[in-house]
């Protein structure tokens, strides 16, 4: 089927089964342009916990699915391709993860919503890339903390909190291949232009960034703000977004160590979900995301503390 025919067919079936289409910024375009909603993590846990769909089809990858699914019990998700993962949530094992807990027994648990529905289970309090600080500011000054599972995040969190914060030793492989000698080469270039990065990204590349931000962050930052040139340290996806919100802006995607065909940063997790895939799974309402109810309502409980919080 052609892209075309696929469009068609795709809107036929979510009108016909009363579906939703959520897609995250790092989405392919196509995928992007056919979404009923596109948002950062935090935007699309709050579009899910809202929708009046029966089915919910999640274009991004599975903690994101799985965590629709949290919130939605009675609905189905359905995400395109179950090899969507992410290496922060594969990186971080439940088992090895209790053995850090129980290290600190003491500690209150705060975990990045890029973690599997077991982590969640185990946390007292999710949060995003948008919400981070927020949720830390909200935890009482004397109460120590375990953060999970990116390391990187992390450290940027004691920065900006100046909590001391223990950190679980994970990272997104996306957000790490950044080049800071490249992306010191491509400012010379572009001297007058802005830095903008995703808390992800290591300790080297946001001291030079001139804002920090989740993916709407990011695009919130560049639509409002004056400069006309930036480079932007996070997934290549999100270059589509903006493109269709100030096409008159210059927008360069931050260089990545690896020399892939675009020089740039691809999730290769994001990226497994196409099109065709999408039309697949609302056709034939699989792969769907189960969950157990035991696992379900524990990891509800710290979903629901960050929602009540953001
Ligand atoms: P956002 O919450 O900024 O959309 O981040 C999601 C993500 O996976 C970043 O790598
Ligand atoms: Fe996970 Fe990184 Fe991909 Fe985001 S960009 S889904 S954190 S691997």
């Amino acid at each position: 089927m052609n892209e075309t025919a696929l469009i068609a067919e795709i809107n036929r079936l979510r009108q016909k089964k009363n579906a939703v289409i959520l897609a995250h910024y790092y989405q392919e375009k196509a995928i992007q342009e056919i979404a009923d909603f596109v948002g950062d993590s935090l935007e699309l846990s709050k579009k899910a916990a809202t929708t009046d769909a029966d089915i919910i089809v999640f274009a991004g990858v599975h903690f994101m699915a799985e965590t629709a699914k949290i919130l939605n019990p009675d609905k189905k998700v359905l995400l395109p391709d179950f090899n969507a993962g992410c290496s922060l949530a594969d990186g971080c094992d439940p088992d090895d993860f209790q053995k850090l807990k129980d290290q600190y027994p003491d500690h209150t648990v705060v975990t990045y919503i890029n973690c599997s529905a077991r982590i969640k289970a185990l946390s007292d309090i999710v949060c995003t890339s948008s919400n981070a600080k927020k949720i830390i500011a909200s935890i009482p000054i004397d109460q120590k903390i375990i953060f999970a599972p990116d390391k990187n995040l992390g450290k940027y969190l004691i920065q900006e909190t100046n909590r001391d914060l223990v950190l679980w030793d994970g990272s997104c492989v996306v957000h790490e291949a950044f080049s800071l000698n490249k992306l010191i080469d491509l400012y010379n270039q572009y001297p007058g232009a802005k830095i903008v990065a995703h808390p992800e990204s290591e300790d080297h590349i946001l001291k030079v960034a001139h804002y920090i931000g989740s993916t709407s962050g990011i695009i919130n930052f560049i639509k409002e703000d004056p400069g006309t040139v930036y480079i932007v340290a996070t997934e290549v996806g999100i270059l589509h977004q903006l493109s269709r919100d100030v096409p008159d802006k210059t927008i360069i995607a931050a260089p990545s160590l690896q020399e892939n065909s675009c020089s740039c940063s691809e999730c290769a997790y994001m990226k497994v979900n196409t099109l065709e895939k999408l039309f697949r799974c609302l056709q034939n309402e699989y792969p769907e995301i189960k969950i157990s109810d035991t696992l379900r309502t524990e990891a509800l409980k710290p979903i629901h503390r960050m929602l009540t919080l953001s």
